[in-house]
């Protein structure tokens, strides 16, 4: 295997910038019901958490989503260094200094006079056509978060102004249910669970094919796409680059299905054409997983979008 690094491969293949730092998002299956969850959420100020595994692409849906909304919002982020370390005085002091142009004030009570002032005053403003002013408080990381913080989250929401409670709609970023552990039952009732699915086959063959599809020949890509790695945005880029690094090795600058079919064959290292050559060597053994997928793709012409995969 070759010990090139991802910028070095990118050079070698001519490349002046990472083609996966590209800043466009793909609009996939994902996104789009991220995008109608958060609506829905923001629009009844409730407390939702969007769980998918690292790198599926949790931060920019939700950052899409809210930025393509047309509500008047104001958006709060509240991250720690460490998020264990998170407590619900970092979120109220997020919200007061995010909200206003006041110091916090000292003491318990006076802050949280201050805060319920601040979110109140600021949550009740509307438009002049009439449109309610939308506070969303966005925590990133959140299944690292404190059990207590947690819980506090259901004082926050029950902060009341002239009548009105659930003044901030609250959105939770995890890699895992955040809701899912013991003493945190009076959140988990309050608030809503969106799973990610990750990438489809499809998708995952479109971004492919977008980002960096010069240098996959097309049986590459479709086979690629299935690959359970492929459900994942960062699993996918490392994959791919592997796959150009044992391109590279060989002399190549374009990746072929035998390569993605020894690359998902873990006791199998790529063959180099030139040893290939002298010396024939035997189709790789496919993996069981690989090998359903080339099953089902010679049972079947029909398109599978591979959400049963999905993670
Ligand atoms: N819709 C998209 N279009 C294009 N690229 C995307 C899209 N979504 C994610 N990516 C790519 O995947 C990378 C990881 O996405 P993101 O940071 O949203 O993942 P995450 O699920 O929040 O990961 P983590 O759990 O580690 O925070 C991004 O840096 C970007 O390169
Ligand atoms: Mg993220």
């Amino acid at each position: 295997m070759s010990s090139m690094t991802r910028l070095e491969t990118f050079v070698n293949l001519g490349y002046t910038h990472d083609p996966f730092k590209k800043p466009v998002r793909f609009e996939t299956g994902d996104m789009v019901r991220c995008r109608r969850i958060l609506t829905m959420a923001v629009n009844s100020r409730a407390m939702v958490s969007i769980v998918g595994e690292r790198g599926c692409g949790k931060t920019e849906a939700v950052d899409s989503a809210l930025k393509g909304m047309s509500v008047p919002m104001q958006i709060i982020r509240v991250q720690r260094d460490a998020q264990e370390k998170l407590t619900i005085d970092d979120i109220k002091t997020a919200l007061i200094t995010g909200l206003s142009e006041e110091d916090v004030r000292r003491g318990g009570i006076a802050s949280h006079a201050q805060l319920r002032r601040v979110l109140g005053a600021s949550a009740t403003q509307k438009t002049a056509q009439g449109s309610e002013h939308q506070i969303v408080v966005v925590i990133e990381e959140a299944q690292r978060i404190h059990s207590n913080t947690l819980r506090s989250l259901k004082t926050l929401r029950e902060i009341e102004w002239c009548g009105q409670r659930e003044l901030c709609t609250i959105v939770l970023v995890a890699q895992s249910d955040p809701m899912n552990r013991a003493g945190v039952s009076e959140v988990r009732l309050r608030s809503d669970l969106v799973r990610m699915q990750g990438l489809s086959a499809n998708e995952a063959a479109h971004y492919v094919r977008e980002i960096i599809g010069t240098h996959f020949d097309d049986a590459a890509v479709e086979t690629l796409a299935e690959l359970s790695a492929a459900r994942n945005y960062l699993e996918l880029q490392a994959l791919c680059i592997n796959l150009l690094n044992i391109a590279l090795a060989d002399g190549r600058e374009q990746v072929s299905v035998e390569d993605v079919r020894a690359i998902a064959t873990p006791a199998a290292q790529p063959v180099p054409r030139a040893a290939a050559r002298t010396k024939p060597a035997a189709p790789a053994p496919a993996t069981s997983a690989l090998k359903s997928v080339l099953e089902r793709r010679t049972a079947t012409a029909a398109p599978t979008d591979g959400r049963a995969e999905a993670c």
